[in-house]
């Protein structure tokens, strides 16, 4: 181990080859040396080991340029408890500020990787270094042909760890891919390959009681080459999984101001807006950096056909809050990405004597509404205080021409009661009545 290691990091600095260093300084977890694992090598090897598990093996690899290691995992008598379960591992465990994670990249163990060749998905494996080799050619670079995922899992109090609602984004990600001509990955091949990319990162995710969670990233992509616009016959699936922290660490921020796009659209009528694609993003940057700029942290789109109807904002549902009718409003367009996270606090919703209701919601109407949220997997809900549209239609053009709809100053009592009760849930600190935990294992 030691020489590997040396080597490698002498063929580093002779190549100036960064990702070396990914593999090299990633702290080892307690659970990485109770596996037994074998890294490091410097030359194409393939170790297989035994395998005796019960969920069927996992290969392991370390590739970079010049080398790659495949290991097969397998259970060893260790990984068994004494309850004939397989020991998972204790979260938490890697040497991280759990208490101020962010949201941004950071290196982990390992991710994911699985790919589509011959017409079928070959078995997966956990690969440690964070770079790939990519074709030239690969459709997804040229032509966007690429689609993806984002969920988290929790530590509950009794150290188990649950993912939430993997089945969901296994079933939006099938959507997703079908719209762009990509293969199907069998729901339960992805709540599989979520659990064990999971499993794998163990020490990575927060505990509880940080606030914080494991953010997993799948990924989906058409990886071989093609210069006339057809599919790819080669795709790479791939989760990356990031610790992030408590965004609101503790209680829910002040709400935020939100401008409404008029200049830009995010999605059209018939296009890919209800496809989690990745080309669907790029075109949001300039009007977020923007809107950024004017002081306004959060956009929200319009249907492109008319510019009169709510859409969604940047990267979450739109949520209208009537209090005094007890009303929970969501647009339903088939340009609006369909959210786990709306899904979800309109079930809570219900549960609450509310009444739901997914319908046009015209610009104006938004004075009706006592309280708005955008919704989505990394923040849960955002509090918004208000909406401003300048250069109103309404309004004609020159002189003041701009409108403000105002909401709640403080965070809204129902938007306080929708995200604690699903935060709630994902901690395990109530009853999970709609199974919507998924047991890491
Ligand atoms: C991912 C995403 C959302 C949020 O969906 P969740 O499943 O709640 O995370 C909302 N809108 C867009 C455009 C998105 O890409
Ligand atoms: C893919 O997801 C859809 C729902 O979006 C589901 O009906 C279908 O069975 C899934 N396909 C596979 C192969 O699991
Ligand atoms: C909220 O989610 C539900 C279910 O996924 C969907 O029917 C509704 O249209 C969504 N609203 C938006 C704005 O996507």
């Amino acid at each position: 181990m030691r020489i590997s290691r040396a080597l490698l990091a002498l063929l580093a600095a002779a190549r100036g080859c960064d990702s070396f260093t990914a593999v090299l300084t990633r702290p080892s977890s307690s659970s990485s040396s109770r596996e037994g694992r074998s890294r490091g090598a410097t030359t194409t090897t393939t170790t297989a080991l035994s395998s005796t598990s019960r969920e069927g093996r996992i290969r392991r690899a370390t590739t970079t340029t010049t080398t790659t290691t495949t290991t097969a995992l397998s259970s060893t008598a260790e990984e068994v408890g004494s309850g004939g379960t397989a020991v998972v591992g204790t979260p938490g465990t890697a040497d991280l500020p759990w208490s101020e994670l962010g949201f941004e990249y950071r290196d982990t163990k390992s991710h994911l990787r699985m790919v589509y060749r011959d017409g079928r998905w070959e078995e997966p494996t956990l690969v440690e270094s964070p770079y790939m080799q990519v074709h030239i050619g690969a459709t997804a670079l040229h032509y966007g042909q690429a689609c993806f995922e984002g969920l988290k899992a929790f530590s509950h109090a009794d150290g188990d760890v649950y993912l939430f609602r993997p089945d969901e984004n296994g079933m939006r990600i099938n959507r997703s891919a079908n719209r762009v001509m990509m293969p199907e990955i069998p729901v339960d091949m992805f709540v599989r390959a979520c659990n064990d990319v999971v499993r794998d990162n163990i020490a990575y995710v927060p505990p509880y009681g940080s606030g914080g969670a494991l953010y997993l990233r799948p990924l989906l992509f058409g990886s071989g080459p093609r210069i006339g616009l057809q599919p790819s016959e080669e795709y790479t699936f791939l989760i990356m999984v990031i610790p992030v922290g408590d965004y609101y660490k503790g209680g829910l921020a002040k709400p935020v101001n939100g401008l409404i796009i008029d200049e830009y659209d995010r999605a059209a009528p018939r296009g890919v807006g209800s496809a989690k694609v990745a080309g669907n993003y790029a075109a949001d940057l300039i009007p977020n950096v923007q809107a950024k700029k004017m002081g306004y942290p959060i956009c929200l789109y319009l249907d492109a056909a008319t510019h009169t109807k709510v859409e969604e904002f940047s990267t979450s549902n739109f949520i209208g809050i009537d209090n005094t009718n007890k009303r929970y409003v969501t647009p339903s367009s088939p340009s609006v990405l369909p959210s786990v996270t709306n899904k979800s606090l309109q079930t809570i919703a219900r549960d609450r004597g509310m009444t739901v209701e997914a319908r046009d919601i015209l610009v104006e109407e938004l004075d009706t509404f006592d309280e708005v949220i955008a919704c989505g997997t990394a923040v849960v809900v955002t509090p918004i205080g208000s909406l401003t549209r300048l250069n109103d239609p309404a309004k004609g053009v020159g002189g003041d021409s701009s409108t403000m709809y105002r909401f709640t100053e403080d965070v809204g009592v129902t938007t306080r009661a929708l995200y604690d009760q699903v935060r709630s849930i994902q901690n395990g600190e109530i009853e999970d009545v709609h199974n919507w935990n998924f047991k890491v294992q």
